[in-house]
Order: structure tokens, then sequence, then C-alpha cells
């Protein structure tokens, strides 16, 4: 791919398809979405807008870095906090392929929302070819998956969507963050999922039981990043475990459980477990079961991608 002559045609063609009117780009924060917000603030300058929904599903202050890394480049991004309708559609639900769809759903009449508010007519993704290679598939309902499963958004939202790295692979767009001067930071993230935090509760997802999850991906990267894993996560567990309480104390308390997993890959399709060192891990398991309320069980899942999946649900 002569990434040069890709990005010189992707902003043309973009500011072909938007012509007079404006744009708005939904920033993830992930390295797709954020190459696209610089192609499009170059091929539209000011008519771009750029937001980020706060879904409520995010990890520690990432809202607030994205801001930040984007600031810093020129980029003004808008934050909108709308996790109280995300966890208004969740409530209850406890399906995770279900909790997919609800988050898509949910995500997109928000965002139609915003679009129509702005008065903008385009919508810009990040959608890249594994996207929509999996959920064709039926592996997982990627959430920003529109067309390719029978929706179309001008009918059903009012805008038309721009794709420009759809024919592209991860390695490939990280070619382009590079070409475009993207710092380190941002083109080399961790994969994440486009549901975020949704993802990593099994059964219901309440604030509380986010606000778990969240604090316990945040140890876990803190702890692991320095092994420079391909991914490294937690997942909160439906179940509870037995507590080890006071000898005396009437009937049993239970707790929260926490899997952590930690994988080295090269393309996400299979994985090898991380050999963590024991001392990390024992460290890892006290942080959690100290910092966090609620959780007295840790494990660590040292299952390889094939049988499982890298995430749980
Ligand atoms: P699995 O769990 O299928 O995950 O082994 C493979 C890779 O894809 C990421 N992943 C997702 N990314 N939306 C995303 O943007 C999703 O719904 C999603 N599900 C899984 C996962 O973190 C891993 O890197």
């Amino acid at each position: 791919m002569d990434v040069s002559y890709f990005i010189e045609e992707k902003i043309k063609e973009i500011k072909k398809i938007v012509g007079d009117d404006i744009a708005i780009n939904a920033l993830s924060g992930g390295v797709d979405s954020s190459v696209v917000a610089i192609l499009a603030h170059k091929a539209l300058g000011d008519k771009v807008k750029n937001i980020f929904l706060d879904t409520g599903m995010m990890r520690q202050n990432e809202p607030e870095t994205i801001q930040a890394s984007f600031k810093k480049i020129g980029i003004t991004v808008e934050v909108k906090d709308v996790s109280d309708r995300f966890f208004t559609a969740l409530k209850g639900e406890e399906d995770g392929e279900e909790k997919r769809k609800i988050f898509r759903d949910t995500f997109y009449t928000v965002l139609s929302e915003a679009v129509k508010e702005s008065g903008a007519k385009c919508l810009l993704q990040g959608t890249i070819k594994p996207d929509v290679e999996e959920t064709q598939a039926g592996v997982k309902t990627q959430h920003n998956i529109l067309s390719q499963i029978g929706i179309d958004p001008e009918e059903q939202y009012g805008f038309k969507t721009i794709e420009p790295l759809i024919d592209l692979v991860k390695w490939e767009v990280r070619e382009v963050a590079r070409e475009l001067g993207m710092p380190q930071t941002r083109f080399n993230t961790m994969p994440f999922l486009g549901p975020g935090l949704t993802g990593r509760v099994i059964g219901e997802v309440t604030r509380e039981r986010v606000e778990t999850v969240r604090k316990a991906n945040n140890i876990v990267e803190e702890e692991l990043m320095p092994l420079k894993p391909f991914q490294c996560l937690a997942v909160l567990f439906k179940d509870n475990a037995t507590m080890k309480g006071d000898e005396n104390a009437l009937g049993r308390n239970y707790g929260s459980i926490i899997a952590v997993r930690c994988i080295e890959s090269e393309d996400a399709r299979t994985a090898e477990i991380t050999e963590i060192p024991y001392d990390v891990l024992k460290k890892i398991v006290k942080r959690i079961t100290t910092e966090i309320s609620g959780v007295i069980k840790v494990v660590y899942d040292i299952t390889p991608k094939p049988p499982s999946t890298i995430e749980y649900i």
C-alpha cells in the first residue's frame, strides 16, 4: 500500500462527499477513529466536529486523556456524557450478544440525535475490514457496523456514513497513523472493545458493577503493561464466592470474583497466555482485593485461544 497516496485520496474523497455540509466524527479513542479524526481535520478543517460519547463504559480517565491528547495536535473534542442512556437501556439484560445489540442501538440512537442537533449530514467512522468480516461471519456484532447487517443509516438515522478505512487491516491503519504523525502512544494502544466495559461484565451491567471492573482493569493495566503484552484485561464474574469471615459471624458472606487475562498474540486470531511471574500475580490479587470493595477472589485465566476467545463475552 502506498500510504501517502492513500492519505491524499481519502482527503479528496472526504471533501467531495461532505461538500458544503458539515460532518461529525465519533471518536472512540482507538487508533481507527483517531486516524479518521486527523484525515477529516485535514480534509474539512472546522467543518468537522469531533465528539466523544461517554457511554459510561470507558476505562479509567479515558475521555479526559483522549480530549487532552487531541488538544495537543490542535483538534477539539467535545465529550458528551450519555451514560444514563446506556445504563437505562442495559438494565436487567444478562445475555452477552443482547448486551452488544443494546449497546449498538443505544449508541446510534444517541449519536444520530447528536448529528441531527449539529445539522451535519455525514458521519465519519473508523470501521476497518476485520469489523466487517467478523460481523458478517456472525462471530460478533461490532457496534460500528450498520449497512453490513442491513441497516441503511440514511433511512434510519438521517445521515450518510463515511468509512475511509473500511478496506484496511490493523497494521495498515497503523502505517497511516505513523505517516500522519500521530504520537506512538495513540497508535500503539492495546485493543479494547467497541462496547467497552459492557463486555467485561458477565451478567447485568450496572453502574456499580462497571465501576468494579473499571478499577480492576486499571490495576491490571498498571501492573501488566510494563511486561508489554498484546492485551491484558479484567472481567467481573456473575457468580459470587464465599468470603472467609469472622468465625463467630452468623451465616456466610459472599463477594465478587474477578478474572485476570493477559495474552500474547500477533493478530488476536490466536493467543497464548503470558507467563506472569508469581510475585506480579500476587501483587495484582492483593491490590484488587484491598482496593476494590466487594471483590474477594481473583483468578488468573491460563486458557489459550483456541479453544477460548480472548474476551469472555
Ligand atoms: P475475541 O474475544 O473474539 O477477541 O478473541 C479478539 C480481539 O477483538 C477484540 N474484541 C472487540 N473489539 N469490539 C471491538 O472493537 C468488540 O465487540 C470486540 N470483541 C472483541 C478483543 O479485545 C480482542 O483483541
